[in-house]
């Protein structure tokens, strides 16, 4: 380790401090980390885009760590909701903010390009917003097909030998129509299965009920999306949680959509950051089944034809 990494973990040990969602976390040290490799390579300030940057704690967190090597009025932030961007700038004064859609080709085409591009925690949403009331689910291949519609119009903003950031939900590996048989821990957690199964929106959640109230057997694709969306039962959250599948694409579309855009990835992390929470819920009693992994990091980027 350097002295260099040393201080950066130092820092951003405290300033990640109040962070609680522990993947957006992962998320800001990879791209801090990329920031500084890159600023060796250039004298030009980096300039970086997020694509559904909410509240801006992802690229306003970045921004104000790299000040030195990043263009503040460079960067840029984009998303639709005016609410989450009024927080933005209060929070991050400085960074520039568009308030639109990022799947809108016209709005992305006129934004210019950027040194780094960053889709952190948004295109779930994107395939998410593919609900169609008379399927009574997502649209499944339409809603893929915009997720990658909107990593194109993302990996078209890129600089030649710029970096492509996703972070997002993983759908896990393994037949999603494999049944599981799980049990819950009391019946105030059975309860909490019973909201998400009536409330849970994205697509129709199957079970069947074994040996008593606390054991059911679900297809592994629903028991995913149980344990993803059970940590925000009984929150506010919920109301915007129950409408959204985090899961879209497995490690092998996110490979084959990347390299469609002929974006080579670099690194690509598969993780789990909510282990403990579900174990405090649920056991799984299927043999050889254990909790998935939950979200994908990838880090790639778009070759430069002059080196
Ligand atoms: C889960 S939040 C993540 C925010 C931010 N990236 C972070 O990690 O803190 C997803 C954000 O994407 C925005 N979003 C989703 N689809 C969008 C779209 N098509 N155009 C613009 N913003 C979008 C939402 O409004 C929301 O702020």
């Amino acid at each position: 380790m350097t002295e260099n990494d040393a201080f950066w973990d130092f820092y951003w040990e405290s300033h990640l401090q109040p962070m609680e969602n522990l993947g957006k976390r992962a998320a800001i040290l990879s791209v801090s980390a990329l920031i500084r490799r890159l600023a060796e390579q250039t004298s030009q300030p980096l300039r970086l885009l997020e694509l559904g940057c909410g509240e801006g704690q992802v690229i306003g967190t970045l921004l104000e760590a790299h000040l030195q090597v990043c263009s503040l009025p460079g960067s840029l932030g984009v998303d639709y909701n005016a609410q989450f961007l009024a927080q933005c700038r209060r929070d991050y004064s400085g960074l520039r903010c568009i308030e639109g859609d990022f799947t809108d080709p016209v709005l992305l085409d006129g934004l210019g390009k950027f040194d780094i591009v960053l889709l952190v925690n948004a295109l779930h949403e994107v395939f998410s917003d593919c609900y169609s009331p008379e399927l009574g689910q997502i649209d499944i291949p339409a809603a893929k097909l915009r997720v990658e519609q909107a990593l194109a119009a993302a990996a078209d903003r890129l600089e030649p030998g710029g970096w492509l950031v996703l972070f997002d939900g993983l759908e896990p590996a393994g037949d999603p129509l494999a049944m599981v048989r799980i049990r819950f821990r009391d019946h105030g957690v059975r309860q909490d299965f019973d909201t998400f199964v009536a409330e849970y929106q994205p697509l129709k959640i199957t079970y069947r009920q074994v040996e008593g109230p606390l054991s059911v057997e679900l297809p592994w694709r629903d028991f995913t999306r149980y344990i993803t969306k059970s940590i925000f039962l009984g929150k506010r959250l919920w109301e915007s949680e129950r409408l959204q599948s985090y899961q879209y694409f497995k490690e092998g579309e996110y490979r084959a959509a990347f390299e469609r855009r002929g974006l080579k990835i670099a690194d690509l992390q598969t993780l789990t950051v909510n282990e403990e929470k579900w174990r405090n819920l649920v056991d799984i009693d299927t043999p050889g089944v254990s909790f998935p992994d939950e979200h994908i990091l990838i880090l790639a980027h778009r070759d430069d034809p002059n080196l």
